[in-house]
């Protein structure tokens, strides 16, 4: 492969991969906005388009590009559960809008950010990607909505498209997220900490590296026209415990105080667990434990948060 675009690159998670097609000796572009990074963070070997991807976007803008991953979207669940609209228009709009320009395009490989939260309250734990969805908030409705666009325009033009459903990826360079917010508040007061919700939420977490290395051998190996892959940790942490890890390596020993029910916020799924054994049959495997990513992100937080 010689030409990759990303959306959404000069973000946490496109950043990384950014950096892992450029090391793999790829060209690399981006698409994005800047709405939530910044143009500081991309690498001088990336070309850089700057595009809202709520306007048209122009098939120009992946023409020889052997593959695209679309990562640009607006990830934050509880400001989309004030604002539909602007939900549907990145996540969903724009998500079309990538899709038609890349058929037109003559795009070949096609990857899509989705999400575990699109099982929202399924029921079934671990969730696998046979599970019927059952999203509880606007940013999972917009994933699952973006997933059904990629099948069926996977299907009209003929792109192998694999959708990532992916849990919380915590790691260096992202700033915002559970452990990010841990982070800020002992920051700001090592002495008490709040925990919304009652903190017995379990989720599942994976370190960005392990993240990558399951995006690209999703992309790598698997051949249909459509499929989905989880791409998390198989194990579910409470949050209590994420928060008592975060203090740990803050060297803080907070009184804990939680604000209390069932989820943190509206949307928040109380109870997430996924089954990674797809993912696993192409021969991944997780390498770094939820203590060491933990240990890795806050380090990069002190040193530049
Ligand atoms: N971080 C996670 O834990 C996680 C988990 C599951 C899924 N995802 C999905 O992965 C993708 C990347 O997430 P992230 O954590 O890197 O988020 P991020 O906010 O760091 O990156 C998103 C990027 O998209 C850009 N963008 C947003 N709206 C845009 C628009 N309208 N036009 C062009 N660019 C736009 C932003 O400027 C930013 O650079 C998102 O699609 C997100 O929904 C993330």
């Amino acid at each position: 492969m010689d030409k990759v675009l990303i959306t959404g690159g000069a973000g946490f998670i496109g950043g990384h991969l950014a950096d892992f097609f450029l090391a793999d000796g790829c060209k690399v572009s981006i698409l994005d906005n800047f709405s939530s990074s910044s143009r500081d963070s991309v690498r001088k070997e990336v070309k850089i388009i700057e595009w809202d991807i709520r306007n048209t976007v122009k098939p120009g803008f992946f023409e020889g590009a052997d593959a695209v991953f679309h990562f640009a979207a607006d990830p934050d669940v509880r400001r989309n559960a004030e604002n539909a609209k602007s939900c549907f228009e990145n996540n969903v709009a724009g998500t079309l809008n990538v899709l038609e320009a890349c058929g037109k395009a003559g795009v070949k490989g096609f990857v899509f950010a989705s999400t575990t939260s699109v099982y929202g309250n399924a029921g079934e734990n671990p969730a696998s990607e046979e599970t019927a969805p059952a999203p509880i908030s606007n940013y999972a409705s917009s994933k699952l909505a973006g997933e059904e666009y990629c099948a069926s325009f996977s299907k009209k033009y003929g792109i192998k498209t694999s959708v990532v459903r992916m849990a919380n990826i915590i790691g260096e360079r992202s700033t915002h997220g559970v452990i990010f917010d841990f982070y800020r508040k002992l920051k700001s007061n090592p002495k008490r900490m709040e925990i919304l919700g009652d903190g017995r939420q379990t989720k599942s977490y994976l370190h960005i590296s392990d993240c990558i290395s399951a995006i690209f051998l999703v992309f790598k190996k698997q051949n249909k026209e459509f499929e989905r892959f989880n791409v998390g940790s198989g194990k579910s942490t409470s949050v209590d415990e994420l928060a008592h890890l975060v203090a740990k390596e803050m060297w803080a020993n907070p009184e804990f105080l939680h604000t209390g029910g069932e989820a943190g916020w509206a949307g928040d799924v109380a109870r997430t667990s996924i089954d990674v054994g797809k993912l696993e049959r192409l021969g991944w495997k997780q390498k770094v434990s939820l203590n060491d990513g933990v240990q890795k992100y806050v380090s990069w937080l002190k040193e530049n948060a």
